[in-house]
């Protein structure tokens, strides 16, 4: 069956697009378009382009780029070229999503109808790229040069409210989209006019007054577009655009998109957003595998995460009940929980209705009994695993059957939970990130006699609440946390041998982290590791080499921020950190207890020494099984972490970078600081098939 299908409506030809799931612009719509346009009967007055399914279109085949052979003529400009040179009106007929090339596709006929509820944007920038389809010169002649970047910039979706008051769409349907399209192409066929982009040029006008506004915009996106390059390109373009003959600027364009296309950050970009949707792939989960329906939700323990947590599921519009023991504490938790709403409703980026609405689907209790209608508990009390069994000996006596049973702990083993209930198919884990109302990722932690449909249950939930769901396996600290360690542990060993907190901070903030490990321990508390430390203290190794500097700044009360001082000094109310002369004595007077003289520790050395040994623990959790793939530890890092999504997550870095090169690296250091810097038997037996981690697949 042809991509693209015609049926007339009277004097009108509808087109639709065919190309499931997402009506991606691929080489099959391409030519079916053009075909179709092609072969018009001469009597048709107006054209309506609809896209069946879920979409109009998300734009083109991202699966296409960089694709050997490359991919067939037309290309997108060719058929864009010729619905907006037609003679006959073409009216776009929008529901769901017009993305990238989909928009851009649109800006190229005549007229656009949205149905209320659909999303437009040009999103390329997301994955590295401009858009190559005539985006960074139409919408500017559109809806004006500063709105055009700011979309193009940010890549963000619009809503078709917003893009009709800012005239990307000139009609929001009413009723049918179809008959609204139709009835705008007669008017449009009657009024024997037609308005192509292309020809518009007053919106430009500003830009070429004030042509200064193009540095200011640079200069304003010196923070979110660090170390990156399409964001700027997106700006070139956008000028051209205003500097050039439309023609020129396409051209500038399409030479951009395709230096682009082909470089590290679109690779990486693109890795990312196919490894987001691979990872809610689980292998051994029948195909007929179908999660619960979760209607209600019940979170124990209101503390920190548990607020946090909660607030997802009032977000997503599912009620929740939160427990805890004493009135005072659910008291706290629930004003907790208020206070961050009401921030958010001060910087207008929630309603305060809706702040309201989502408040009223929370409620306290200090009944544990109450949770027991609920289709999932989720336990975040404190992390104490006989506390943690004496709460799941209790949800299993008060839930009802089928409901699944949840433990954020992280770092304790859930098989052990799951066996003190009697149902520890229905038991699981959860590992939400702090704040757990922003951060993105979720780590499933499946025990070994966690259901299927447990599995698939809460793989469900995270894409309910707006989660990225990762599904691993238990071990101590799960993935993320267990890779964090090796890297927390180098980078305190760095500033033994040589390195300031402040030295080793600025080179991960360089390679794109939003910040260092020590300025992030400040944030997050120092109190939290050392208190573990202290009750692991008789299982530390002795023959491993144990960095104290962290434990000499706790033992001062020096907790990081909220103690106004931890690796670094902050000012009142600043969260700025600033390096202090005390911590740099304290350092270097523990090196020299030590014996371990200082030296000047080069970048380079810094970063690999802190990401090495980070992708070296990866391969081990792969081979240990506790992760799916390699792809799901990137998805990990990008959104629990704050990996640059730009260099792909750890184990697609690792791959550019060269295991060869890394194991190298980690052999040496083996040998010169000992048993934690061991290579991983598959990073050694990788290199020595020639094989990187993308080869590994699930
Ligand atoms: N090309 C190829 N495959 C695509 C795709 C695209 N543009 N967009 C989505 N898909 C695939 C996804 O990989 C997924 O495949 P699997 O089912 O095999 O995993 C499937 O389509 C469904 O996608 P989602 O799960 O993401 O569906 P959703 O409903 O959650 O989201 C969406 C829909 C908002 C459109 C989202 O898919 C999306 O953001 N897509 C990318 C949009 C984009 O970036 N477009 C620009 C492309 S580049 C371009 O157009 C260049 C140019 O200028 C010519
Ligand atoms: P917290 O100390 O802020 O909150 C725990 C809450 O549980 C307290 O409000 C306490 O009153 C309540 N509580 C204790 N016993 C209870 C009981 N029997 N019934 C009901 N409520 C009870 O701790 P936090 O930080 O929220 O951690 C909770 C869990 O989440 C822990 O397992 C922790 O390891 C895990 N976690 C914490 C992260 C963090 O960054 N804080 C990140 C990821 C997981």
């Amino acid at each position: 069956m042809s991509a693209v299908t015609s049926e007339r409506h009277g004097p009108v030809a509808v087109l639709r697009m065919n190309n499931p799931p997402v009506n991606g612009l691929g080489a099959p719509l391409r030519s079916g378009l053009a075909d179709a346009i092609a072969g018009l009967d001469p009597a048709v007055e107006a054209i309506v382009l609809i896209g069946e399914g879920r979409m109009y279109s998300a734009g083109a085949d991202i699966r296409e780029f960089n694709s050997t052979p490359p991919p067939g003529t037309p290309d997108l400009n060719q058929v864009i070229a010729a619905l907006e040179g037609s003679e006959r009106p073409v009216v776009s007929a929008i529901h769901g999503v017009a993305a990238g090339g989909g928009l851009e596709l649109a800006l190229g006929t005549h007229y656009r109808v949205a149905a209320p509820g659909s999303r437009v944007g040009l999103p390329e920038v997301t994955l590295g790229i401009v858009p190559g389809a005539g985006g960074t010169q139409r919408l500017p002649r559109l809806i004006g040069t500063e709105a055009a970047l700011e979309l193009i910039v940010s890549g963000r979706l619009i809503g078709a409210d917003q893009a009709r008051e800012l005239g990307i769409i000139d009609e929001v349907a009413d009723g049918d989209l179809l008959e609204a399209s139709v009835a705008a192409a007669r008017r449009l066929a009657a009024d024997g006019t037609v308005r192509r982009v292309r020809d518009c040029d007053d919106a430009l006008a500003a830009a070429r007054a004030t042509p200064e506004l193009f540095e200011t915009f640079r200069a304003g996106m010196a923070r979110s577009a660090r170390g990156r390059n399409a964001p700027y390109a997106c700006v070139d373009c956008v000028e051209a655009a205003v500097n050039r003959p439309f023609d020129e600027g396409l051209r500038f364009e399409r030479e951009t998109f395709v230096s682009l296309v082909a470089a590290p950050e679109s690779r990486s970009l693109r890795h990312a957003f196919f490894a987001e949707r691979e990872c809610g792939r689980i292998p051994d989960l029948p195909r007929e595998t179908r999660g619960r329906t979760i209607g209600t939700a019940a979170v124990v323990g209101c503390g920190t995460m548990g607020g946090g947590i909660a607030m997802n599921f009032a977000n997503a519009g599912i009620p929740v009940t939160v427990v805890e023991t004493e009135r005072a504490a659910l008291d706290a938790g629930l004003e907790r929980v208020r206070n961050t709403y009401a921030t958010t409703v001060s910087r207008g980026r929630l309603a305060a209705d809706e702040m309201e609405r989502r408040m009223s689907l929370i409620t306290g209790s200090t009944e544990l009994a109450d949770v027991g209608s609920a289709d999932i508990v989720i336990e975040a009390v404190f992390e104490e695993m006989e506390l943690k069994k004496e709460v799941f000996r209790a949800l299993d006596g008060v839930c009802r059957s089928g409901a699944i049973l949840a433990t954020n702990t992280s770092t304790l083993d859930v098989d052990e939970i799951a066996a003190v209930t009697g149902r520890p198919e229905d038991v699981i884990g959860t590992h939400f990130f702090s704040p757990a109302n922003v951060m993105r990722l979720l780590e499933n932690v499946r025990g070994v006699r966690s259901s299927h449909e447990t599995i698939a249950t809460v793989m469900d939930m995270a894409r309910t609440i707006g989660k990225v769901g990762v599904l691993v396996g238990v071990c101590d600290g799960f993935v993320g946390n267990r890779m964090l360690h090796q890297y927390g542990r180098e980078a305190g060993f760095l500033i033994e041998e040589g390195a300031l907190p402040q030295q080793v901070d600025r080179v991960i903030y360089d390679f794109g982290f939003p910040m260092g490990p020590f300025a992030m321990g400040d944030l997050a508390g120092l109190d939290v590791g050392w208190r573990i430390r202290q009750r692991k203290r008789a299982e530390r190794p002795s023959n491993m080499r144990y960095s104290d500097v962290a434990d000499r700044i706790c033992e001062q009360g020096r907790f990081g921020q909220k103690t106004g001082a931890g690796w670094y000094r902050y000012e009142t109310g600043s969260r700025v950190p600033v390096p202090d002369p005390d911590i740099e004595r304290l350092i270097v007077a523990a090196s020299q207890q030590a014996g371990i003289e200082r030296r000047d520790i080069p970048d380079g050395e810094i970063l690999e020494r802190c990401m090495y040994p980070l992708v070296n623990e990866a391969a081990k959790i792969l081979e240990e099984g506790l992760a799916i793939r390699p792809s799901d530890i990137d998805v990990i890092w990008i959104h629990g972490y704050g990996f640059p999504r730009w260099r792909g997550g750890p184990m697609f870095w690792a791959d550019s970078v060269g295991l060869d090169r890394i194991l190298e690296a980690m052999q040496r250091w083996h040998r010169e600081h000992g048993e934690w810097m061991r290579p991983a038997p598959l990073l050694e037996r990788l290199v020595r098939e020639g094989r990187g981690f993308a080869s590994l697949g699930a």
